[in-house]
């Protein structure tokens, strides 16, 4: 009898904060960084249409480069995550896309293919994905499914010293020449 009056209340509670959270809409703006192997905590950024991890792109003029934000949704699966210029501190603020292009990744049976943004998803590559991204914990997953949530972002070296194309290892082998990352929103820490 004691439990049973003590218990409700408590599970009671429970329930309005569980049904509070699901209908909250959690949308944020956030870069994203790198870490594993070399990355080291260096941000994903935009180049022509496709992923690359690195503090600076290949050549300093290159005009189809930018570092970018996310916007991402952690309560819906369903919302794709788009990307804006971050041009701060550049002396040319004019952003390379125009939009909000949508993060996709290719997760089709054993692919190995960059990441990219895509503005209309009917451009995107055969395969390509919009859609399922989520946070596993702080870093950035793909959810296959409601309890498959899969944390397969590699970085592919480029031949420069510390730039990396960001691809998607459906099946985590592991390829020469890339090392898998996983990517946080947390900057490294630099002392
Ligand atoms: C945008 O870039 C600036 C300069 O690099 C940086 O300080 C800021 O944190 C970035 N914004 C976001 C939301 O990451
Ligand atoms: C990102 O910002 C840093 C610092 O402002 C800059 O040196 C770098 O070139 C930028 N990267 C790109 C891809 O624009
Ligand atoms: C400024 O950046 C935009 C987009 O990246 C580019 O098209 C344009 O040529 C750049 N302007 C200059 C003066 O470099
Ligand atoms: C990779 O995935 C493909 C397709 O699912 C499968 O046939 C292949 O055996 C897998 N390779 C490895 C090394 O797991
Ligand atoms: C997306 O692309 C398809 C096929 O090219 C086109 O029919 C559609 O109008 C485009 N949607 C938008 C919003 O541009
Ligand atoms: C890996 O890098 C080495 C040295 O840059 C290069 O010779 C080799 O072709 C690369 N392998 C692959 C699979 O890209």
């Amino acid at each position: 009898m004691l439990f049973t009056t003590s218990l409700v209340p408590v599970l009671a509670l429970c329930g309005l904060v569980s049904a509070r959270t699901v209908e909250k809409r959690t949308s944020r703006t956030v870069s994203l960084y790198a870490y594993g192997g070399a990355t080291n905590g260096a941000p994903v950024f935009y180049d022509n249409g496709m992923a690359y991890i690195g503090w600076q792109p290949e050549s300093s003029t290159d005009t189809t480069a930018t570092n970018i934000t996310f916007t991402v949704d952690s309560s819906d699966t369903t919302v794709p995550w788009t990307i804006a210029a971050n041009r701060t501190g550049q002396s040319n603020t004019t952003s390379p896309f125009s939009g909000s292009p949508m993060l996709y990744i290719v997760p089709t049976s054993g692919a190995f293919e960059q990441a990219g943004f895509v503005t209309n998803s009917s451009s995107a590559p055969t395969g390509a994905v919009t859609t399922g991204f989520a946070w596993f914990g702080t870093s950035v997953a793909y959810a296959a499914s409601e309890t498959d949530y899969q944390l397969m972002f590699t970085a592919v070296e480029t031949g420069t010293d510390n730039l990396w194309k960001l691809y998607w290892n459906v099946n985590g082998t592991r390829y020469a020449n890339s090392t898998a990352v996983t990517l946080k929103s947390t900057p490294p820490s630099r002392s």
